[in-house]
């Protein structure tokens, strides 16, 4: 199957095994026209949900709950389920981009979809299904400003992927603290792909931005059209080892650090 095709039924998919389906074998040959999204469709049930805010993550000191814990997993695989539908996104928006690009933005769309599965799974043991609470519309209300693939890598891999280097093992750490360690392994496992996720946005960052500016200056201004600040790109505590395992140099490391300590974010 070319790669579009297998993107577009994604985005069309109104159950979850379409979306969560990979043909097999994928080729890029005849990528087509440009096809922007505006919404995917979803599976009955698991639309978006127009509430003005998303309700609060039941705070740590409920996870002993089983319950609550399961409110995490499912807003969990709603970002997942996302990722996998902004990357479907992306593949059917550029065309033309390189191929390479292309093609490692579909293994990590893949990976994405494991995800869903592995958070599917973890939320069966803790006694409810994917779709039994509400999904937000969340990163998805950032795709009109995706308009180019350094837009996706600033965006996606480099701000909402990279933040949970540093969210994944807060939530595995209270996981495990309340003796779930089911939890804790899916959050560990969610950590090791995010950090290869957030290299293969730095290596594409390299490639694509503008060779007169530095990496930093080329995410932040790309990040800027996109409504969103370098804030987005950490957790409550920035794990710096986590960054460097993803290829990040300490100097960029360094800079998001001093942003976030003048802006007391
Ligand atoms: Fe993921
Ligand atoms: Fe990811």
């Amino acid at each position: 199957m070319e790669l579009h095709e297998w993107a577009k039924s994604i985005l069309e998919a109104d159950t979850l095994e379409g979306k969560l389906a990979h043909p097999g074998e994928l080729t890029d040959d005849e990528p087509g026209p440009p096809l922007v999204f505006k919404e995917p469709v979803r599976p009955s049930g698991m639309g978006f949900s127009w509430r003005t805010r998303e309700e609060k993550l039941p705070p740590f000191q409920e996870h002993h709950d089983p319950d609550k814990r399961a409110i995490c997993l499912h807003r969990f695989a709603g970002h997942e389920l996302l990722a996998v539908e902004i990357m479907a996104f992306t593949l059917l928006a550029f065309p033309d981009a390189p191929k390479y690009f292309r093609k490692g933005l579909a293994n990590t769309l893949y990976e994405e979809q494991g995800h869903v599965r592995l958070y599917m799974d973890a939320m069966e043991k803790l006694g409810i299904r994917f779709g039994d609470l509400p999904l937000y519309r969340h990163f998805w209300n950032h795709t009109p400003q995706i308009t180019s693939p350094l837009h996706y890598i600033s965006m996606m891999s480099l701000t909402f992927e990279m933040a949970n280097l540093d969210f994944a093992p807060m939530y595995g750490k209270s996981f495990l603290h309340h003796g779930d360690e089911n939890s804790a392994q899916l959050m560990a496992t969610i950590l090791k792909d995010e950090i290869s996720h957030v290299s293969f946005g730095w290596n594409w960052l390299k490639k694509l931005k503008n060779p007169n500016a530095n990496e930093w200056d080329a995410w932040e201004s790309t990040l800027s059209t996109t409504l969103l600040t370098p804030k987005r790109a950490k957790g409550f505590v920035l794990h710096e080892a986590h960054r460097g395992k993803a290829g990040i140099p300490q100097e960029w490391i360094n800079k998001l650090k001093s942003f976030c300590e003048k802006k007391a974010c």
